[in-house]
């Protein structure tokens, strides 16, 4: 793995100075992600309330690094300046690498990403944190395919070690080298899938889900769920996961793999995640979802 990760340092473009779109769950962890690893990060988000819980997140973070003594509080204040935040473009001319971490629709990602490629460079990497939604699909309006990969990352970004790195069929060598360089230098786990509904590990979570909604629509206790795959040895049950990602996201993910797979995956229609949108109870960012965190 080693000596895969050095050919794509090598042939991949380095990045020193970078962005995410998207300040919610995923880009704020991204970003302080980044911030720590050297990268500078410009935090592009639509309203300056969800930057400010994207700075309040990689502030969490920082103290989190700090309580626990692997950073000293010098380094801390460093990695913080280095995480700015705005709501227009300026400045995107001058990145090597750009993650896009918005809402999981296809429409929005294709409108957002093609105005992107005019405030960017002709070889900056522009990547997206998307679940599901195929890189092919997102990169049809795109003036560069070429430049455009999948760069997923899992929730919480800064624990979790995998980076799946998406290979759309118009994706440059050099642009998935990038992608996995970067993830690298983040001191993540990056591994090359191929582009499709899901990708890699969303193709399996995602039957799992719709059998723990099975379990709930047949009668089950959501908190028994949790506490029996807890006690098999998972680190989280179902439903605290859901809580953790996001019911909206969650559910967008869903449609996408089960309109991928129709004949591999059958909905259960009126479900208790759907239940939950309805209500928006969101999951840990809107203070409840199965659980209350208030
Ligand atoms: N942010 C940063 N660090 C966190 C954290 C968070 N939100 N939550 C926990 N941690 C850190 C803790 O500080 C602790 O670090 P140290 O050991 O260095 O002190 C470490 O993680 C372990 O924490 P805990 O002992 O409190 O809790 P835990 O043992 O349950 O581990 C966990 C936490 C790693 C998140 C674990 O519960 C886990 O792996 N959960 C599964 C998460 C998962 O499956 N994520 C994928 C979601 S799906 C997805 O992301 C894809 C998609 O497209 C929707
Ligand atoms: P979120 O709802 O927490 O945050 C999305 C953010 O994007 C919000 O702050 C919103 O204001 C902002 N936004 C919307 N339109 C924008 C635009 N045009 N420009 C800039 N910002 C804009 O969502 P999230 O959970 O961070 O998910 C973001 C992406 O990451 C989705 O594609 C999702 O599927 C993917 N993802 C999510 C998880 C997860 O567990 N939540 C895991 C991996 C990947």
């Amino acid at each position: 793995v080693k000596k895969l990760h050095k050919r794509h340092a090598r042939e991949g473009r380095p990045v020193a100075r970078a962005a995410v779109l998207g300040a919610g769950t995923m880009g704020g962890g991204i970003a302080f992600t980044s911030a720590l690893r050297g990268v500078p990060v410009r935090m592009k988000d639509i309203a300056q309330p969800a930057l400010d819980l994207g700075l309040a997140e990689a502030d969490k973070q920082l103290a989190r690094q700090v309580k626990s003594g692997r950073l000293q509080p010098e380094k801390a204040q460093a990695v913080r300046a280095s995480i700015t935040a705005q709501l227009d473009e300026a400045g995107f001319g001058e990145l090597d690498c750009v993650i896009e971490a918005i809402v999981e629709n296809l429409e929005v990602k294709r409108r957002v990403l093609a105005a992107l490629e005019g405030s960017t460079r002709a070889d900056t990497v522009i990547a997206s944190n998307t679940s599901s939604l195929r890189i092919d699909d997102i990169a049809q309006p795109l003036a560069r395919p070429e430049n455009f990969v999948g760069m997923h990352f899992f929730n919480p970004v800064p624990v979790m070690p995998l980076v799946e790195v998406i290979r759309g069929s118009r994706t440059s060598p050099q642009a998935v080298s990038t992608a996995v360089a970067y993830a690298a230098a983040m001191g993540k786990v990056p591994i090359v899938v191929q582009d499709g509904p899901g990708f890699l590990v969303n193709r399996i979570l995602t039957p799992y889900v719709n059998a723990f909604v099975q379990l709930v629509a047949d009668g089950a206790d959501f908190e028994q769920v949790d506490r029996a795959m807890e006690a098999f040895g998972w680190p989280m049950g179902p439903a605290y996961l859901q809580d953790v990602v996001g019911m909206d996201v969650g559910a967008h993910v869903f449609d996408v793999i089960a309109a991928g797979y129709p004949e591999r995956i059958r909905p259960v229609e009126r479900n208790a995640i759907r239940a939950l949108v309805a209500t928006g109870r969101f999951g840990q960012k809107t203070g409840g979802g199965f659980y209350d965190y208030q």
